[in-house]
C-alpha cells in the first residue's frame, strides 16, 4: 500500500539520487534542496511503498496571495499509473489552497505526454512557452489553474 508524509531533510539523499534519474535535464543539488525543503513557503510530500522506500514526491512554493509555483512532481517508473502523481498533486494544491494561493503554475518540457496529461486531466490550461527554460533546446511549456 502506498502511504504519504512530509518530506524532510533526511530524505535529501534519495532525493537528489531520484532527480538524477527522473529529471536528468534538471536535477537539484543536495545544496538547492536543503534550502527548499526546510523553507516554510515551500512543501514537499513524499509517497512511500510498503517498505518505506520513497517511490514519488512533490513540492510546492506557496508564498499566499499570489500563484504557487509546482517546484517538482515524479513518480518512479516501477509505481507509475496507479494514481501517485495525481494523489500527490491533490495534496500540494490542498496546501497551496490553505496558505491562500490564488492559482498553482508550472513548467513542463514540452515533450513530457505524460506530466501534460496529467495536468490538463487536473484543469490546468497552456499559458505559453518558454524557450530553452531547462537548456538549450528544451523548451517548457507553462501551465496554470485558478484556484477557488
Ligand atoms: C508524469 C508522472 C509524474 C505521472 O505519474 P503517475 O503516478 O504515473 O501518474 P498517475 O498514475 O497519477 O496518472 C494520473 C493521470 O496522468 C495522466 N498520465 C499519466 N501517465 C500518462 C502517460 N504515460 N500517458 C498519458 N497520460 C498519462 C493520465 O491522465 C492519468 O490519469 P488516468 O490514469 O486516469 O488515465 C510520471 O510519469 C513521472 O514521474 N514522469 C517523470 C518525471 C516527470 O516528468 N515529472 C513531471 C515534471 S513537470
Amino acid at each position: 500500500m502506498t502511504t504519504y508524509r512530509d518530506g524532510n531533510s533526511l530524505d535529501i539523499p534519495v532525493l537528489v539520487s531520484l532527480d538524477k534519474q527522473l529529471f536528468p535535464y534538471s536535477p537539484w543539488s543536495n545544496g538547492q534542496y536543503r534550502e527548499e525543503i526546510s523553507a516554510p513557503t515551500r512543501r514537499f510530500i513524499v509517497a512511500l511503498d510498503d517498505a518505506l522506500n520513497i517511490i514519488g514526491y512533490a513540492g510546492v512554493f506557496a508564498p499566499g496571495g499570489a500563484e504557487a509555483d509546482i517546484l517538482t512532481v515524479g513518480v518512479v517508473p516501477e509505481h507509475r499509473g496507479q494514481g501517485i502523481a495525481r494523489t500527490l498533486m491533490a495534496s500540494i494544491t490542498e496546501w497551496a489552497i490553505s496558505q491562500g494561493s490564488i492559482a498553482m503554475m508550472l513548467e513542463v518540457k514540452t515533450d513530457n505526454l505524460a506530466a501534460i496529461s496529467l495536468y490538463e486531466s487536473l484543469g490546468y490550461s497552456e499559458l505559453n512557452t518558454r524557450k530553452d527554460y531547462f537548456g538549450s533546446g528544451l523548451d517548457a511549456l507553462v501551465m496554470r489553474k485558478e484556484l477557488p
